[in-house]
């Protein structure tokens, strides 16, 4: 298990200032995702999907939903959670990439790629490739650029936590977040940053035809979302 991984295996992430926090911040990207399904009969892939707490959204949008974790405790939790969901499926990333090629009509992996190597990430899109149907959509959202990347997410943190009530939970969190691992782990494992042409580049050779979306998934319009069709 890589250090990132283990930094999320919490029963409740750092990551996330208070229980309103994570759900406000799950309900977004839920909307996010639930928007670009294309029709009931789909069957849908949310790699790293974290806690999730509002996946039911879009399985109700869907024909099934598969939630991919690795990080086990999340993994246990998400099970828990979605035991009485029969639309639900939750695997390990193992799981997903013996499925059959063709299985997904959406595949979504939102906020992960700054945790993985570049070949990390070049194995995984090649995973996508082959699990997407032909006429599929591959998501990789939240795509953090090299410019101002910590502040620009701190301040859209303040701004999250004030919209919606959180804002001094928002202060605190993060100076809980500057204490824990998070920085350390930064330092010694680093994060992937990519700017747009970057990862338009890396779609491209990975087999896609991609574009930034106008929008990104969730708060923080700072970072990128892209849109990848199979060449
Ligand atoms: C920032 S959270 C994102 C969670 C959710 N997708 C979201 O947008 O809020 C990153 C998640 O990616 C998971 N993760 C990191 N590396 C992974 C990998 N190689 N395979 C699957 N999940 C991974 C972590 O365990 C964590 O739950």
């Amino acid at each position: 298990m890589s250090d990132w991984i283990s930094f999320y295996d919490f029963k409740h992430s750092v990551i996330y200032v208070n229980a309103r926090h994570r759900d406000v911040h799950y309900r977004i990207i839920a909307e996010g995702i639930h928007a670009y399904v294309p029709a009931h009969s789909a069957v849908v892939l949310d790699y790293g999907c974290g806690e999730a707490t509002s996946a039911d959204l879009v399985a109700a949008a869907s024909a099934h939903l598969s939630l991919v974790e690795a990080a086990p405790n999340v993994r246990a939790a998400l099970a828990a959670r979605y035991a009485g969901n029969e639309k639900i499926s939750v695997l390990t990333p193992d799981e997903v990439a013996a499925r059959p090629a063709g299985s997904f009509d959406l595949i979504v992996m939102h906020s992960v790629a700054q945790y993985l190597t570049t070949a990390e990430l070049d194995r995984l899109l090649a995973i996508f490739r082959t699990l997407l149907k032909p006429d599929g959509l591959c998501i990789i959202g939240d795509i953090v650029s090299p410019k101002l990347a910590a502040p620009a997410a701190a301040l859209a943190l303040l701004r999250f936590g004030a919209a919606h009530g959180f804002f001094w939970a928002a202060v605190g969190g993060l100076i809980r977040i500057f204490l824990s691992d998070y920085f350390r782990l930064k330092k010694t494992h680093g994060l992937s940053h990519y700017d747009e042409a970057a990862m338009l580049k890396r779609l491209r050779a990975a087999g896609f035809a991609a574009r930034r979306a106008p929008r990104n998934i969730g708060h923080n319009q700072w970072r990128m979302t892209f849109l990848a069709r199979l060449l």
